[in-house]
């Protein structure tokens, strides 16, 4: 089952029965090497999926969940391989949203759940985008309306030796995790090859990706009407009538309001007319990190396709 969470949609099944795991896997078309997270309602449940939590861990946890913070930590042996993917670690959060917690309350366990969209495509903020793409694939979604933060958790793992190592950026700001644990490991927050070393395997180059080529400028095309141009900009933009569709993030410049409009408006340009769309490169602070993140996979995710 779908479900609406604050960051993005996710797709559900109890994280102890594995043919419920694999019916996920199928539905997304997601490969089996890429780990899921195990969401719980709190946090008493945690010794049901994790062997212990390490110190710097704790700290994390109490200042920060329920919200958009999944931490990696050693897992429980009984947990299934299938969702961890055989690593001995396991992805975990509490989600912010009532509905999902509620759903994982009243279940009475543990639920596994990605982003419900097919593998590699644009992440779902509305339930209606989980029908787009999912429809006839699994059999209900939770309707919890726009999910307020807009993009998916900060994946975080976490070692005993104190260690912080950020796996991918995320609706929680690096800023925001360094004020409660000092600075931590950043691993460059883009572009891993398929085929490299994967210590988060889900951090793929391609990803997040429309149908139609994405391009990311430093500056917009100077060109006289054309409508075969689209447009997804930060913040207001001159002579949008240029372009055959402009999509503004936040007419005021918040970086939280570009968030949680970023997936749908990708969608919504993705969906319309336009056979080429730019973007330009988000400010490297707070949530712009996240965003140059997801748009960077989102680029090399359509690179393929343009010709
Ligand atoms: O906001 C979110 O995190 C959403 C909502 C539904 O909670 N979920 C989500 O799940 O984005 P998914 O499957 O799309 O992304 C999970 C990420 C992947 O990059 C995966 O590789 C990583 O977490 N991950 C999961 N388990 C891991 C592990 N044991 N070690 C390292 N990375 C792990
Ligand atoms: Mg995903």
């Amino acid at each position: 089952m779908a479900f609406a969470t604050e960051t993005v949609y996710g797709l559900g099944g109890n994280a102890f029965n594995t043919q419920a795991v694999a019916g996920i896997f199928e539905a997304k078309q997601r490969p089996h090497f890429d780990p899921l997270i195990v969401h719980l309602a709190d946090t008493t449940s945690l010794p049901l999926v994790v062997n212990h939590v390490p110190e710097v861990a704790q700290k994390l946890i109490d200042r920060f969940w329920p919200g958009p913070l999944t931490l990696v930590l050693p897992k429980q042996p009984e947990l299934s391989d299938l969702v961890t993917a055989g690593l001995p670690s396991v992805a975990v959060r509490i989600p912010a949203h009532p509905l999902a917690r509620e759903l994982i309350r009243q279940s009475g366990v543990p639920i596994a759940a990605p982003s419900a969209n097919p593998f590699g495509r644009i992440s779902p903020t509305t339930a209606q985008h989980v029908i787009d793409f999912l429809e006839g694939r699994i059999d209900a979604v939770l309707d919890g309306g726009n999910c307020d933060v807009g993009i998916e958790s900060t994946v975080l793992s976490c070692s005993d030796s104190g260690e912080v190592r950020l796996l991918r950026p995320g609706g929680l700001t690096i800023e925001e995790i360094e004020e409660v644990v000092g600075p931590i490991v950043r691993q460059q927050p883009t572009i891993l090859d398929q085929n490299g070393p994967q210590s988060s395997p889900g951090m793929l180059a391609q990803h997040y990706a429309p149908r139609t080529p994405l391009q990311i400028v430093t500056d917009w095309p100077q060109t006289e009407d054309d409508l075969a141009l689209g447009v997804l900009s930060f913040t207001p933009i001159e002579n949008p009538e240029r372009y055959g569709q402009v999509e503004v993030l936040s007419e005021s410049g918040s970086l939280p309001e570009a968030t949680a409009h970023f997936f749908a408006a990708l969608r919504r340009l993705d969906e319309s007319p336009v056979t080429r769309i730019f973007a330009k490169a988000f400010p490297e602070v707070g949530l712009g990190r996240a965003l140059n993140d997801r748009l960077h996979r989102a680029a090399a995710g359509t690179s393929h396709s343009s010709h």
